[in-house]
């Protein structure tokens, strides 16, 4: 179910986000580290919901997203959703417990604006999953793509500004492991070759905004039948996991609102 509200600004996923589902579907394990912090009976906002990836599967769940074709791929079973932008949400003060966004704050035009909109609607938490503008880039964009690194470490908020928003929070190391079946832009760390895939960068909204990939992926191509990329990232091969930057930033709103002795 998909209710109408205000939207006054539209994200580019209405261009690139028509195979958003079939590249986009959440991983297992990092499901499990999300749960455990949105816990297993609370109401529950998804901002920049897309097409509801790690969105819990009950009542008391409502989406957020404002592009008409992430919504459009939402299934049946999923929440109900309200086409509206996380700058101004249509919601009272702490209408839910837990207030979701994953990878989607580098996509909103006021981020500071959306983040003071989540604390306002939160009764206990504010969950984030962003990428840290601090980290180093990984293979990717180190050798290949430094444009990319450029444009996050341009689109991604500085940690600083989710304490200005939201007041304390916790910031957590989410690895990544090698086999991760939702393909965001770090995904395919120990999988170079699905990097050559079309359908593969479709789901990964930065390659949208490069004016042309031709060359590094030439680039890329010609290292892994050389062999050079093997040589320089063997040991990639032998990991589970990798710490790439992802972020999960976690706010206690009941915390914001006592004094700072009652919150470690
Ligand atoms: C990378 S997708 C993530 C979707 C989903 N959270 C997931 O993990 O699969 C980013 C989403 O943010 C949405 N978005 C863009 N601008 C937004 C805004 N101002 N407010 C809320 N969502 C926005 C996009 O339409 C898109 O669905």
């Amino acid at each position: 179910m998909t209710r109408e509200c205000n939207v006054t600004t539209l994200d580019n996923y209405n261009a690139i986000g028509r195979s958003y589902s079939t590249r986009r579907r959440p991983d297992p394990r990092l499901a499990v580290r999300l749960d455990a912090l949105i816990g297993y009976d609370s109401t529950v906002l998804n901002v920049g919901a897309g097409t509801g990836s790690y969105e819990p599967l009950r009542s008391g769940v409502v989406a957020v997203e404002p592009s008409t074709i992430m919504l459009s791929q939402r299934l049946p079973s999923a929440a109900p959703a309200v086409r509206a932008v996380a700058e101004a949400l249509p919601f009272q003060d702490r209408a839910f417990d837990v207030v979701l966004a994953i990878l989607t704050v580098h996509h909103w035009n006021d981020q500071r604006r959306g983040l003071e909109e989540c604390a306002r609607v939160a009764r206990e938490r504010v969950v984030i999953l962003t990428w840290d503008p601090d980290a180093d880039g990984f293979w990717l964009v180190r050798d290949y793509f430094p444009e990319i690194l450029d444009i996050d470490r341009r689109i991604f908020p500085p940690i600083e500004l989710f304490t200005a928003a939201l007041g304390p929070i916790d910031v957590q190391p989410l690895p990544i492991p090698g086999d991760c079946v939702d393909g965001f832009l770090g995904a395919y760390w120990q999988r170079p070759e699905a990097y050559l895939d079309e359908e593969v960068r479709a789901g990964i909204s930065t390659f949208s905004r490069l004016a042309s990939i031709d060359r590094q992926l030439e680039c890329l191509q010609r290292d892994l039948t050389s062999g050079d990329w093997e040589r320089r990232n063997a040991e990639l091969r032998h990991r589970a996991d990798l710490d790439l930057g992802y972020r999960l930033v976690t706010a206690e709103r009941r915390c914001a609102e006592l004094p700072n002795e009652h919150c470690s």
